[in-house]
């Protein structure tokens, strides 16, 4: 590895603080009230989310790298040579690993995250440990329309990799959206490994966003704390609460903070009344059959090419081609 420099840019995309007061503003003046979940990964709720994904009632992580380590020749051999690896969300950049170790000498890895500190070290230190590798971080909102950089390396084959079952947090109409762009971004050949949790026994989705840590509570109410913090909010965390639970009739775990008492709250300059037990929703986490999610992937102009799972059948990891 050793006489490589490592290959390492940086492209700064964030929205603005503007998109957080907006939102704040429009989800707490509707009715229902809502707040939007990308917003849950401000420092610590991105550190918070960590440790979910180390929970032991949390299966999706281990799962989903368990089936990656398992089958990575597998999907190495399919992806081929010199690939340029684009992945949405790319947090800590862990598993992107096991695909790279595997990959028949991969030219780009392209990280794109909304969690700037976390994206600039994790792809720093991938830039680092893959010398010949050229890493670009992209610092943007991958939920919205942005424009891809220039991807240095041959021209290779595009591959998005968009794992965690993060498209669970979709509605369905815009994982269809979502898809849709990624075809056009991907061009012509390209192809998509998605990382999507499986409808299983309700009790285990319950366990997995109730953990009796309390780690799930801390990341849906440090929303409140980040209202509070960067848009002068003064919300009493302890006069909130909590809520998870599986929804058969939506096929989603569907996320809320509860008010615990009659109150008037103040975030972003205006005053919010709730009720007692009035809920915010705040996410909805999508769980799909394999041909439920293929279905909605060919809308997008996807097809199947390959689905593998785990033993139990808990998570499946997709790979789709551009039709
Ligand atoms: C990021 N996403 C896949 C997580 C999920 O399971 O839907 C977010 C999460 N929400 C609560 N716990 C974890």
């Amino acid at each position: 590895m050793g006489d490589i420099a490592p290959s390492f840019a940086f492209h700064d995309l964030a929205p603005s603080q503007e998109s957080f007061r907006d939102a704040v503003l429009a989800g707490l003046g509707r009715d229902p009230k809502t707040l939007p979940c990308k917003f849950f990964y401000d420092a610590r709720g991105s550190a918070l989310f960590e440790k979910i994904c180390e929970l032991p009632e949390y299966y999706l992580t281990r799962t989903e790298i368990a089936i990656l380590d398992r089958f990575a020749a597998d999907i190495a051999a399919r992806i081929g040579p010199h690939c340029r690896l684009i992945e949405l969300g790319s947090g800590a950049s862990h598993k992107v690993r096991i695909l790279l170790e595997a990959l028949d000498r991969p030219a780009a890895y392209v990280a794109v995250d909304i969690s700037r500190e976390q994206l600039r070290r994790a792809a720093a230190r991938l830039a680092a440990d893959f010398p010949k590798l050229a890493v670009v971080a992209v610092c943007a909102d991958y939920t919205r329309s942005f424009v891809l950089p220039e991807l240095p390396g041959p021209d290779g084959k595009r591959v998005g990799f968009f794992p965690g079952s993060t498209i669970g947090n979709f509605e369905p109409r815009q994982v269809v959206a979502f898809l849709s762009d990624w075809a056009k971004l991907l061009g012509p050949g390209g192809e998509m490994l998605i990382g999507a949790d499986l409808k299983k026994d309700p009790a285990i989705l319950n366990r997995a966003y109730n953990d009796k840590a309390g780690i799930n509570a801390a990341f849906n109410l440090n929303l409140l704390t980040r209202i509070n913090r960067e848009l002068g909010g003064d919300f009493d965390l302890d006069r909130f609460a909590h809520v998870a639970f599986y929804s058969e009739a939506e096929g989603r775990v569907e996320l809320y903070l509860k008010s615990l008492a009659e109150q008037t709250v103040v975030a972003a300059g205006q005053r919010f009344r709730f009720g007692a037990g009035e809920l915010i929703h705040t996410e909805n986490s999508y769980k799909y059959a394999i041909d439920e999610f293929r279905a909605l992937a060919a809308v997008a102009g996807f097809e199947p090419v390959h689905s593998w799972t785990d033993r139990h059948q808990l998570f499946s990891v997709h790979y789709l081609r551009r039709t």
